[in-house]
């Protein structure tokens, strides 16, 4: 069998399901990613605007095409880019997903449930047995729905220090601040988020059909942490 690290060096193979598919980055999903919507303050360091400048995407499309421990996708609809994640597939976590990134122009149409679902059943076919896990600031609350409906389960849930987050919080108003009251603490000398560190274990179940109003069983995210 494949180990994780060999199976790092072999490339990236494009997935398909969920009327989807995955593909590793080119240089017209560049061109799409960087015509996307943008959310802002406290999600910028997902937003994607920089690719505008035609430096910044051949060198973000070098870098997310380089052999090494990550595997890029950009999920595809219709021949549109419509999210994207990334997973490593060395960190000893487990395989760590990250940058799961939906723009507000294709939110709420179960993108990211289903891009997620399609890597999931692919990464634990030619990885059995292997746990997935991800890191998030406990103030992404739509993620975490995502998250619990793919099997994801909270294990731990720590401040930590988050350099995109806090360089902006230097920089905005009380009141672009005032939202995230319990979620971030200024600590010895800077900014901390409060985190939920996901794991999910092999063969989770996953809920990919979208949520009955009213009705919803299982483990929900805490309330905003309290010192
Ligand atoms: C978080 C984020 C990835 C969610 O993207 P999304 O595509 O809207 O998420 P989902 O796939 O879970 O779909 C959301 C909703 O669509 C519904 N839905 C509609 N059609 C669906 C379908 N065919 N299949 C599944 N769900 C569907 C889901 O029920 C879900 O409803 P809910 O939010 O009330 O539970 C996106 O908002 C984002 O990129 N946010 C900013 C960056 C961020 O926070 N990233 C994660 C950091 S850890």
């Amino acid at each position: 069998m494949m180990t994780r690290r060999s199976a790092a060096r072999a490339g990236v193979p494009v997935l398909e399901g969920e009327g989807l598919a995955l593909r590793p980055w080119d240089a017209e999903l560049v061109r799409q990613l960087a015509a996307w919507g943008e959310y802002g303050f406290p999600y910028h360091a997902f937003d994607l605007g920089r690719l505008r400048d035609p430096v910044a995407a051949a060198r973000a499309l070098a870098e997310h095409t380089a052999p090494g421990r990550h595997r890029h996708y950009i999920a595809v609809e219709y021949g549109a880019a419509v999210g994207r994640c990334s997973v490593n597939l060395e960190d000893e976590a487990g395989l760590y997903l990250w940058a799961v990134h939906v723009p507000p122009e294709h939110q709420g149409r179960g993108v990211a449930r289903r891009m997620l679902a399609v890597l999931i059943r692919a990464l634990e076919a030619e990885f059995p047995g292997e746990e997935f896990v991800l890191t998030s600031n406990t103030f992404a609350e739509r993620a975490h729905r995502t998250y619990l409906s793919l099997g994801f389960r909270i294990t731990e849930t720590r401040w930590h220090f988050d350099r995109e987050i806090a360089e902006r919080l230097w920089r905005v108003s009380e009141a672009e601040r005032a939202p995230l009251a319990g979620h971030i603490r200024f600590h010895e000398g800077r900014w901390q988020v409060r985190a939920h560190v996901f794991r999910r274990k092999p063969g989770a179940p996953m809920r990919l059909a979208p949520a009955q109003p009213g009705g919803e069983s299982g483990q929900r995210p805490q309330a905003p942490f309290v010192q």
